[in-house]
């Protein structure tokens, strides 16, 4: 079979500044609708779009049919035709409404998307292992089912005929006759959410006893958290010395990658590298990766890795901490850490320069800068995040037994007559459940 010709497509983007307005929903925006429009443009291109243009306009709130005014959008639509311009990509979330009315404008050459439908066709395209690919596809195909629309029916299935199934501005994968109705569309693909969610508790089932394993070995784990490209896969590879896929590109990491690093102490620690934060990425998106973040959720300490020198490194950083608030997060013992200081005329004044807290580190992953004294904070971090306990648990809390033994460290432990003694360390967290049955309370 000839291989088909890979052109990239062009893309016109279209923002809004959102002007506060009293009783508003939409707040002074800390991120400048240029600053989002150039990330939307670095999405663009990470998902192989050529970007040829782009219009903003001001507004205080969505217009209820076309999300901009009916006029600018008619005004848009002919400069993207006059360009040649294959998708239109607004930067906020198009409600299936806003959709629709918009398509009806643009025409049926010139397909229109949003911001999250292109985060998703990046994650798509950067998803390698099955549980990834799963949880992409079904967040593709549940984002996609309300916005389903005549038209992009039709365009998905020319591109089915023309050799290139799925891809996020949009295809489904559905093939065969009589599949042009809307209606039967939007039953295969109810369907197909019902069978990929199946799937999908399968392979997190199986996720769970790794972890449950990992826990079991007693290892305190670490996991990288920070907005996207801000150089986590590249800190990970640092800290363990392994090979890690990394690119100048948004979201090169989708599915979490675990390391064995050795601290200066001794204690070898389990790092997990995990999917970048964006902006304006939808709550129901964040479930989708709900699997894929329980790797933070039950970390023993997040080390928040921030692109220091990025213009908007402050706006980013408040984005994280909304994620991982979002998340359930949000308490966790965190360490900031301060990457790409190698890029400062000054590295060791970088702390003083950026207003973070006490526990931060300036580091640069590229160069080896700061490593060492990051690796001492993990330890010390660490081991503060643990409380020395010793409890006699009743045999009838069996369950307080494996927690110990999961999530804990053990010295000693001895089995009496009433019930089993520990002594040992447990993260700081988890302590209050035992108090009941601590010694010396
Ligand atoms: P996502 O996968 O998008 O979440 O990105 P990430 O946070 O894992 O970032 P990654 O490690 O892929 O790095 C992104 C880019 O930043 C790459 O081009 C790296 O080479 C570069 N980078 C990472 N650390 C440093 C650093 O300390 N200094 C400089 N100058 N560049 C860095």
């Amino acid at each position: 079979m000839k291989e088909i010709e890979t052109v990239r497509e062009t893309a016109f983007l279209v923002g809004v500044e959102w002007k506060p307005r009293p009783g508003g929903r939409y707040e002074p925006a800390a991120w400048p609708v240029e600053e989002s429009l150039a990330e939307l443009a670095r999405l663009a291109d990470t998902a192989g779009l050529t970007v040829i243009g782009q219009e903003r306009q001001t507004l205080d709130r969505p217009h209820p049919a076309t999300f901009i005014g009916r006029g600018k959008a008619e005004t848009i639509a002919a400069t993207v035709r006059a360009l040649g311009a294959d998708v239109v990509i607004f930067d906020d979330e198009l409600s299936p409404r806003h959709q629709r009315e918009l398509e009806a404008i643009f025409g049926d050459e010139v397909k229109v998307i949003d911001r999250t439908t292109l985060i998703l066709d990046i994650f798509a395209q950067h998803a390698h292992t099955k549980e990834g690919a799963l949880q992409v596809a079904l967040a593709q195909y549940e984002y996609r089912l309300p916005r389903l629309t005549q038209a992009w029916t039709r365009r998905a299935l020319t591109r089915q005929a023309g050799g290139r199934a799925g891809g996020a501005t949009g295809g489904v994968g559905l093939r065969g006759p009589g599949e042009t109705r809307l209606e039967m569309d939007r039953r295969l693909i109810r369907r197909r959410i019902a069978q990929l969610k199946r799937e999908l508790e399968e392979v997190r089932a199986h996720r769970a006893r790794h972890r449950r394993q990992r826990r079991r070995q007693g290892l305190p784990t670490v996991a990288l958290v920070g907005y996207t490209n801000a150089g986590k896969s590249t800190l990970l590879n640092a800290l363990s010395g392994a090979e890690v896929y990394i690119a100048d590109q948004l979201f090169a990491t989708l599915d979490p990658t675990t390391r064995r690093v050795e601290l200066p102490g001794g204690t070898i620690i389990l790092v997990t590298d995990t999917v970048g934060f964006i902006q304006k990425l939808p709550t129901q998106l964040i479930a989708a990766f709900r699997a894929t973040l329980e790797e933070v959720t039950e970390a023993d300490l997040l080390l928040h890795v921030i692109d220091a020198g990025h213009p908007q490194a402050e706006a980013q950083a408040l984005t994280v901490f909304e994620t991982l608030e979002e998340i359930g997060a949000g308490g966790l013992p965190m360490i900031t850490v301060l990457n790409k200081v190698d890029r400062f005329p000054r590295p060791d004044l970088a702390r003083v320069a950026l207003p973070v807290g006490q526990r931060s580190v300036a580091i640069s992953a590229l160069t080896g800068y700061g490593l060492d004294d990051l690796k001492a904070a993990i330890e010390a971090a660490l081991e503060e995040a643990m409380v020395p306990l010793s409890v006699h648990l009743p045999y009838a809390r069996g369950d307080l037994v494996s927690l110990f033994h999961e999530r804990g460290l053990i010295d000693e432990e001895r089995h009496e007559a009433d019930g089993t003694f520990i002594r040992g360390r447990l993260p700081s967290v988890l302590a209050p459940r035992f108090f009941p049955y601590a010694e010396g309370r």
